[in-house]
C-alpha cells in the first residue's frame, strides 16, 4: 500500500498508553482470577509467586487505573452517544454482516458502549480495592462495607473482562483495524468504509492545510 493511501490514527504516545493499559489489565486480570477461583490459583504465578501476586495485583490496577485515564481525558469528546449512534445500534445485524450503517464519526456505538463500560467498571475497581486493600487502607473500614467491596470488586472485574473481550474480538474482527494501534494507520479505504464522517474531516484537515499561503 502507498504511504499517501495511509491516515495517521494514533501517535506514538497514544499508542505506548494504550499497550501499557493493556499490559497492566491482562496481569491484574489473570492474577485476580488466580484469587478467586480455586481451580485458577495457578494464575497467580503470572506475577511471580502467589505472595508476590497478592503484593503487586493493587498497584498493577493502580497504573492501569492512571494510564487509562490519560486514554479518558484524551478520548471521551470521540465517545459522545449522539443520535446517529441510534441508527447504528438499530442496525446491529446489518453491522455484524459486515455491512456499515449510518455516518459513523471517529468511533462506532459499539466502541463508545466499551469505552464507557471500561471507565465505569474501572472507577469501580479502584474504589472497592481500596477498601478491601490490606494492610494499607482495609483497617480503616467496617466489615460489611469490607465485604460489599468485595462483591463490587468481583462483579466489575468479571463485568471489564467481558468488555474487553468484546473489545478484542472486534479489533480483529473488522480487517484492518489493529494497524491502527500497533503502527499508528489506517489505510484511506478502512476509515472511509467504517468512519466516513470522521475520514471526511481528517481530509477537510489536510486540504486546508495544504492550501498555499497566500500572505498578507
Ligand atoms: C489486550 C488486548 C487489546 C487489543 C488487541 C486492543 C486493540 C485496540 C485497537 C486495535 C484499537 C484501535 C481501534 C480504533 O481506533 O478503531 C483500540 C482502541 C482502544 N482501546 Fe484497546 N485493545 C486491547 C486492550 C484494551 C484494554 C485492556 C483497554 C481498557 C481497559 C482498551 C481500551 C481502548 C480504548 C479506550 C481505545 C480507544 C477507542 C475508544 O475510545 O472508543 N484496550 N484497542
Amino acid at each position: 500500500m502507498k504511504k499517501r493511501d495511509r491516515i495517521v490514527r494514533y501517535s506514538a504516545p497514544e499508542r505506548i498508553n494504550h499497550w501499557i493499559v493493556a499490559f497492566c489489565f491482562v496481569l491484574a486480570a489473570l492474577s485476580g482470577l488466580g484469587f478467586f477461583f480455586p481451580s485458577f490459583n495457578w494464575l497467580m504465578h503470572s506475577l511471580g509467586t502467589p505472595q508476590l501476586a497478592r503484593i503487586l495485583h493493587p498497584f498493577v490496577g493502580v497504573v492501569m487505573f492512571a494510564a487509562f485515564m490519560i486514554m479518558f481525558f484524551r478520548y471521551w469528546k470521540h465517545n459522545l452517544i449522539e443520535r446517529s449512534d441510534l441508527e447504528w445500534a438499530k442496525n446491529i445485524h446489518k453491522i455484524a454482516n459486515n455491512q456499515e450503517v449510518g455516518d459513523t464519526g471517529r468511533y462506532n456505538f459499539g466502541q463508545k458502549c466499551v469505552f464507557w463500560l471500561a471507565i465505569i467498571s474501572l472507577v469501580l475497581l479502584l474504589i472497592s480495592g481500596i477498601v478491601i486493600w490490606r494492610p494499607y487502607f482495609a483497617g480503616n473500614f467496617s466489615i460489611p462495607l469490607i465485604r460489599i467491596a468485595l462483591v463490587v470488586h468481583s462483579v466489575s472485574a468479571v463485568a471489564l473482562i467481558i468488555v474487553i473481550m468484546v473489545h478484542i474480538y472486534a479489533a480483529l474482527w473488522v480487517k484492518g483495524t489493529l494497524t491502527a494501534m500497533v503502527e499508528g494507520w489506517v489505510s484511506s479505504a478502512w476509515a472511509k468504509k467504517h468512519h466516513p464522517r470522521w475520514y471526511r474531516a481528517v481530509k477537510a484537515k489536510q486540504s486546508t492545510s495544504q492550501q498555499p499561503n497566500k500572505g498578507p
